[in-house]
């Protein structure tokens, strides 16, 4: 697995050149090329330090270049200046890898004894960690290329969203009642995922499918975008800052909309699920549809039962969840503390998967999280009806 998953990164880095793999186009989005190294530092940083005797780190400053917002493993780099980091240059990136991928392996070899299950233990969470930024790595490239007025493809091939499921539509009964939600039992999932909890939902019914591109042009036909009643407050504030007036990525063409994606400027498709919204757009839209955002639980409830379709795979799914703790959720103790605990405040909570996420990586109780605003990722929508 950690030879699969190093590759990966390198895989989805390949047609990149240097040029591209430096540019970060906003503080949010970053550059391949840190990518590439900071999930290189997270193995050295976490695993090869405390637990390969006599291991020598790469280079001293990387440290200081590639942590991310780990605060108790030492002073960083700012995050929207990683595009001023022109040198290290990619091949002393490559280098980096290949120096820190060969000590795992001997870690791997080598390691024995009452340290094995916590060297385990670090180890997953680095191949984990590197898979959430393998999909980084292309919301990131495609913000950049995004920038870039002869809309580049990332690759010409690239596979655009599709529904799997196109007919049954409409929605789902998910009968009230007492559950349980998070994660339990064998297999890997990240600590935000528990305890597993019970929780009580009254009786909803969920969209079977995604929102598609043809009922989001319904909406904006129906001046979505320019009815302040549809919009929280600061979603409307947003629209007007912002002038949104379609989802991220969308041009009007000659009267015809297009969508920037990886395989470069494509046409609209009007069955494909959108993607590309925000919490805002997808909380404005469940408004003027006359329905609501599920929750997460009942979301997970849903897709644990396999009631709904294109849970995974597709476009993540907003919830109308906040991104908090599950009740006893305590952060483990030391840095790796911080990777998700101290997030817990004005995110809101998506679950599924994308078409970008590696596979393998996601589950029911995955929980994804991000700022109400931010729409660079591959977030769509689903909705949820309470009306008998
Ligand atoms: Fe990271």
């Amino acid at each position: 697995m950690f030879r699969g998953v190093r590759g990966e990164t390198e895989l989805r880095a390949s047609s990149l050149g240097p040029e591209d793999q430096v540019v970060q186009s906003m503080p949010d989005a970053s550059p391949t090329k840190w990518h590439r190294a900071h999930t290189t530092w997270f193995f050295e940083q976490f695993l090869l330090l405390p637990h390969l005797p006599g291991y020598q780190v790469f280079d001293a400053e990387f440290a200081y270049l590639f942590n991310s917002y780990y605060v108790a493993a030492g002073p960083r780099h700012a995050r929207p200046r990683r595009g001023m980091l022109t040198r290290p240059d990619l091949d002393r990136v490559a280098a980096y890898r290949s120096y820190v991928d060969e000590a795992v392996e001997q870690l791997i070899a080598c390691v024995d004894g009452p340290t094995l299950p916590e060297v385990l233990r670090i180890l997953e969470i680095g191949l984990h960690h590197e898979q959430q930024h393998q999909e980084l790595l292309l919301t990131d490239i495609l913000h950049v290329f995004a920038q870039n007025p002869t809309a580049p493809a990332y690759d010409e091939s690239w596979r655009l969203p599709q529904a799997q499921q196109k007919s049954p539509r409409g929605f789902v009964d998910v009968p009230g009642g007492l559950y349980t939600i998070g994660h339990e039992g064998d297999g890997y999932s990240f600590d935000n995922e528990g305890p597993a909890h019970q929780i009580y939902l009254r009786p909803v019914r969920l969209a079977r499918g995604l929102v598609t591109n043809a009922q989001w042009l319904d909406f904006i036909a129906d001046g979505g975008y320019a009815t302040s009643s549809l919009w929280l407050s600061d979603g409307w504030a947003t629209v007007e800052t912002e002038g949104w007036d379609a989802p991220g990525y969308w041009r009007k063409v000659d009267g015809a909309w297009l969508q920037f994606t990886l395989a470069g400027l494509r046409p609209v498709e009007p069955d494909a699920p959108v993607c590309h919204v925000s919490y805002y757009e997808a909380d404005a839209f469940a408004r003027w549809a006359g329905k609501d955002l599920p929750s997460e639980a009942e979301w997970e409830v849903a897709a644990r039962a396999r009631l709904i379709d294109d849970a995974f795979g597709i476009v993540w799914q907003w919830t109308r969840s906040a991104y908090s703790p599950y009740p006893g959720f305590r952060a483990a103790s030391g840095a790796l503390g911080e990777y998700n605990g101290k997030f817990m405040i004005n995110q809101m909570v998506l679950r599924g998967s994308s078409h970008a996420t590696p596979a393998g990586h996601a589950r029911a109780s995955y929980r994804n999280f991000f700022y109400p605003p931010a729409r660079w990722q591959l977030s769509g929508v689903r909705l949820a009806d309470y009306s008998n």
